[in-house]
């Protein structure tokens, strides 16, 4: 059985969650490799409808072991209240587990976030404020406390007396804002340390042996390709790599152990924050896909600004991530359009490209080249085989896999667990 990597493809909420935790149900693993809670994987399944930020996707199974990797930075008082969350609702965590290497979310994370972005004024990023980018650039400036620092209250107020006067210094002079207290930073962490210690551990042993022992292991990201730092629409990204170059690092696992790359796209697309967007529609089009989708942020409840399905992205991250295969969700989503749209390349300065621009001047620039395809008005959600689906419907999937040269392996008609039609095997 293979490792898979299951990624997000467009701006992120393309349904990574749906599929992972459809997956987790053949697999013995599963590892969160990147993001923090700024994630928001929405799951629906005979256990009930869920929205996850920290728990890997395949908690619903019990004997899957599922790993909130190294890659991740973790808010404690979130996963626990994620933990007890799944627990009233009767959901087992026993089988979750944490890196010792993950960093922490601290609270001058979360306050320099929002401090951050009213900085920016008219060009925030528009982050989920949830401490995540302050989170990773300590990360990078070795100012970082991991979650196996709570594992020693010694060591831990050593380093976060030293981290705290810094940061301190940069709430009240930068900012202008309260300094936080050593003492209640410290006992709040030293509590959530007691809780979650138990999970605590060198995770990537874990990893290791399930992969050695030729176990379906899945490591499931985060955010998408086009909010990554280094190849998505920077400065307007995340702060880690949602990619499957990504997915090794924060799980721990060795490249050449990566077996499959799964790429999620929707049917369309959406983001959610600043930045540009080529095939966004300000119209009836764009507010008719958000309401039918319900198209608001999982972890935030902003609106998300939807657009057409953009090839060229598209190609771009099938590109970055070495995809093995693709996942369409909300195809469902079309069924009521008489007719859709997709960006089959760009008009720069004049210049039709068909490749998608570093420099995000260039590509607030780039008009969208369309190609129009007929619909289906049929309903699909209760389509579970390929040939079952409306021609038109097939010929789409069939356009996606030419413009973005990859297989189609799985198309999602609906939320629930059940609502997929597999085209090609995966495994
Ligand atoms: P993620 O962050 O990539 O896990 O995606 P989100 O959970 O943030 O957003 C995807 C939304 O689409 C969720 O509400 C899912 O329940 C929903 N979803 C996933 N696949 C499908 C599908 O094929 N059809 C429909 N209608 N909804 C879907
Ligand atoms: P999932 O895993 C969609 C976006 C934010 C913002 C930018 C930076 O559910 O697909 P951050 O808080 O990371 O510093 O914000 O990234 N963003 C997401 N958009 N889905 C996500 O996660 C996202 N996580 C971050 O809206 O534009
Ligand atoms: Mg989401």
């Amino acid at each position: 059985m293979p490792v898979i990597a299951i990624v997000g493809a467009q701006w992120g909420d393309e349904g990574k969650g749906k599929v992972v935790d459809m997956l987790a149900q053949q697999a013995r693993m599963v590892v969160r490799f990147s993001g923090g809670d700024n994630a928001g994987h929405s799951v629906v399944n005979p256990s009930g409808e869920f929205k996850l930020h920290l728990i890997p996707s395949g908690i619903f199974n019990a004997g899957v072991a599922c790993i909130i990797g190294n890659g991740v930075v973790i808010n404690p008082k979130v996963l626990i209240g994620e933990i007890d969350n799944l627990n009233e609702l009767g959901v087992d965590t026993s089988h979750l587990f944490i890196s010792d290497r993950a960093h922490l979310i601290m609270p001058y994370h979360l306050l320099l976030d929002g401090l951050e972005e009213e900085a920016l004024g008219g060009k925030a990023i528009g982050t989920t404020r949830k401490g995540v980018g302050p989170a990773f650039a300590d990360k990078a400036a070795r100012l970082g406390i991991r979650a196996g620092d709570l594992l020693d209250k010694e060591a831990l107020k050593e380093r976060l007396s030293a981290v705290l006067d810094y940061k301190n210094v940069i709430l009240t002079k930068v900012y202008g804002a309260k300094p936080l207290s050593l003492d209640e930073v410290y006992s709040q962490y030293c509590q959530y340390g007691e809780r979650l210690a138990p999970c605590i551990r060198e995770t990537t042993i874990m990893v290791d042996e399930a992969v050695s022992r030729g176990e379906l292991v899945i490591l499931e990201g985060a955010q998408g390709a086009l909010l990554d730092p280094d190849f998505g629409t920077y400065p307007y990204t995340t702060s880690s790599s949602p990619l499957a170059a990504g997915s090794c690092l924060g799980a721990g696992l060795g490249p050449t152990r990566l077996d499959r790359v799964l790429g999620v796209y929707k049917a369309y697309c959406t983001r959610v924050g600043s930045g540009p967007m080529p095939t966004e529609l300000n119209d009836q089009t764009g507010e008719l896909i958000r309401e039918r989708a319900h198209e608001y942020g999982t972890t935030t409840g902003r609106p998300r600004r939807c657009g057409w399905l953009d090839a060229v992205a598209a190609r771009f991250s099938r590109r970055i991530n070495g995809l093995t295969g693709a996942v369409i969700t909300r195809l469902d989503i079309l069924d009521v359009l008489p007719s859709f749209k997709i960006c089959v390349g760009y008009e720069l300065d004049g210049q039709k490209i068909d490749y998608f621009p570093g420099n995000i001047a260039a590509l607030a620039r780039c008009k969208p080249i369309y190609e129009e395809l007929p619909g289906w008005q049929a309903p699909t959600t209760d389509i579970r085989s390929y040939e079952q689906l409306p021609m038109e419907a097939r010929q789409y999937v069939a356009r996606v896999e030419e413009l973005i040269s990859c297989p189609v392996n799985l198309i999602c008609v609906g939320p629930g667990r059940e609502q997929a039609i597999e085209k090609t095997p995966i495994l």
